[in-house]
């Protein structure tokens, strides 16, 4: 199975080194190249895969699967809603070294890197990032274009709403519910619920009224 990396920059390359690590582990899937809207890096490699041109490019290059390999949920909600129009099938990446429980449900384009621990009776939503070695514990619900961060830890039983990013090394208690299109500030505690839309920041994490929206758009 040809996949199609969407992107080029430093998280791209953490999806097709796991491509490459997966298709030597014995994984049908291969990854052929990129696409990035930088016109620039056009014809450049990246761990030996070439970046094949910008993103309006893909119908005109042989491929099975794509897989968004762009942190930033809203720009990755938003690509996987007009290539989900387009017909496009998705892939689900999972490095050899993540290990996911029998029992999980993993939606189309979920990307899942080296260290990752998922156990049993979770549901990781389409086009979520399990970014390395976060540990999503029992009967998770993670909504879809989530990104848990690196070394990110959820206990038993968490939701996380649809969109949002959980900073690298928070840890969310069990049991709690985070909205949607949230964020969860790095090494932050969840100890108590979190709604729609907001950032908390701390220990115990709390909403932020300081923070910067025009920075966090790029998050
Ligand atoms: C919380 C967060 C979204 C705020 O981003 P921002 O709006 O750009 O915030 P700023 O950097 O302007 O900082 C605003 C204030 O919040 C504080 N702050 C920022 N992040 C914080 C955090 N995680 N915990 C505690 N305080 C934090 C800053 O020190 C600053 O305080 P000051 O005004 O007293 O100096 C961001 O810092 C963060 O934690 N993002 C997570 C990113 C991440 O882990 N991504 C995964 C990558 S793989």
């Amino acid at each position: 199975m040809r996949i199609l990396i969407v992107g080029a920059g430093g998280h791209a390359q953490v999806v097709a080194d796991a491509l490459q690590c997966a298709s030597k582990a014995g994984s049908i899937g291969q990854p052929i190249g990129y696409l990035d809207d930088n016109p620039t890096i056009t014809g450049e490699l990246r761990l030996g895969l070439p970046v094949l041109g910008t993103i309006d490019r893909v119908s005109a290059i042989e491929h099975d699967a794509l897989v968004i390999a762009i942190g930033n949920n809203h720009i990755r909600s938003k690509l996987y809603k007009q290539f989900q129009q387009q017909g496009e099938s998705f892939a689900t990446v999972c490095h050899p070294r993540a290990t996911i429980a029998h029992n999980v449900t993993l939606g189309p384009g979920v990307v899942i890197f080296a260290g990752v621990i998922v156990n049993t009776g979770s549901r990781i939503g389409a086009n979520t990032i399990l970014n390395t070695a976060c540990t999503i514990d029992h009967h998770n619900w993670i909504g879809d274009h989530v990104h848990i961060g690196p070394g990110v830890h959820l206990g038993g039983d968490v939701q996380i709403g649809t969109g949002t990013l959980v900073g690298i090394g928070a840890t969310v208690m069990p049991q709690r519910q985070v909205g949607t299109w949230s964020t969860v500030g790095a090494a932050a505690l969840v100890y108590y619920d979190v709604p729609d839309q907001v950032t908390v920041i701390g220990m115990p994490a709390q909403i932020s009224n300081h923070y910067n929206p025009k920075r966090l758009s790029t998050q």
